[in-house]
């Protein structure tokens, strides 16, 4: 069941979304050649109680942290960690989630630490465009395979793939909400987008194949292949004055 969300609901979803922003804004500024997963998860952590929220990841199904990082060929859900040091020429996927006055924001980036290679520039700038594709198709009376289409098409054009396996999903009192919102799908397809919905539109995109394969810790989503990965997420909102952008700062 889809809930759809009125202004007042809106309005602090856009609050839970600031929060959430800018706490990945933060840890991202974190990152260089040295720091550790778990130091990254302390920054979002910080920032999400200063701000009078809650981390919502932390105990979501088990989830030990406040914050997903996940490096290289771990595309979503790592577990951060103290011994986890990350070095030049690293990606970093940073997401977390936030709930405030309860409702919740989720966001998630992509970070290079220090100089990366062309091939990774390239992954992260492709799922960054490919969540702008698909947020350009939502929009009253639009489809959701129309989203879904945008984002694969646009990932497909730079030989990348798309991970199947995990999709983009309602956001609202709960994480995890109906729809669905998989980064593939057929133009004119799929549920109809509606006028109080928010939904996050989420990128996850893999240089190689999009097999990938649960580690043994329950959470770590890492390619098979060993292939890196980006995402790219903002939990956004079709409202009565157009799209906005929870989760974006500033
Ligand atoms: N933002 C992630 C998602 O939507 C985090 C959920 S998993 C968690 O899948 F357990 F860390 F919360
Ligand atoms: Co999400």
């Amino acid at each position: 069941m889809i809930r759809l969300k009125n202004k007042e609901q809106l309005a602090v979803m856009r609050e839970a979304g600031r929060i959430t922003g800018e706490a990945i804004c933060k840890a991202g500024e974190a990152v260089r050649e040295g720091i550790t997963t778990k130091q990254l998860d302390d920054i979002v952590r910080h920032h999400i109680e200063k701000c009078g929220a809650v981390p919502a990841c932390l105990g979501y199904e088990g989830f030990p942290a406040s914050t997903c990082v996940s490096v290289n060929d771990e595309i979503i859900h790592g577990i951060p960690s103290p011994h986890r040091v990350l070095h030049e020429g690293d990606i970093v996927k940073i997401d977390t989630c936030a709930c405030y006055h309860g409702f919740i924001g989720d966001c998630a980036n992509t970070f290079p630490v220090g100089k990366i290679s062309r091939e990774s520039q390239r992954l992260i700038d492709a799922a960054k465009e490919a969540f702008y594709k698909g947020l350009a198709q939502f929009a009253e009376g639009k489809r959701l395979g129309d989203i879904g289409f945008a984002i694969e098409e646009h990932v497909r054009s730079y030989g990348f793939s798309v991970l199947r396996d995990y999709t983009g999903h309602g956001v609202g009192r709960e994480m995890h909400e109906d729809p669905n919102v998989p980064n593939y799908g057929t133009p004119g397809r799929g549920q109809r987008l509606l006028q109080g919905m928010a939904i996050s539109i989420e990128p996850m995109i893999c240089a190689g194949s999009p097999q990938v394969r649960v580690l043994p810790n329950g959470w770590t989503v890492q390619t098979l292949d060993g292939s890196r990965t980006s995402h790219f997420e903002h939990t956004v909102a079709l409202t009565p004055d157009g799209v906005v952008i929870l989760t974006e700062i500033g």
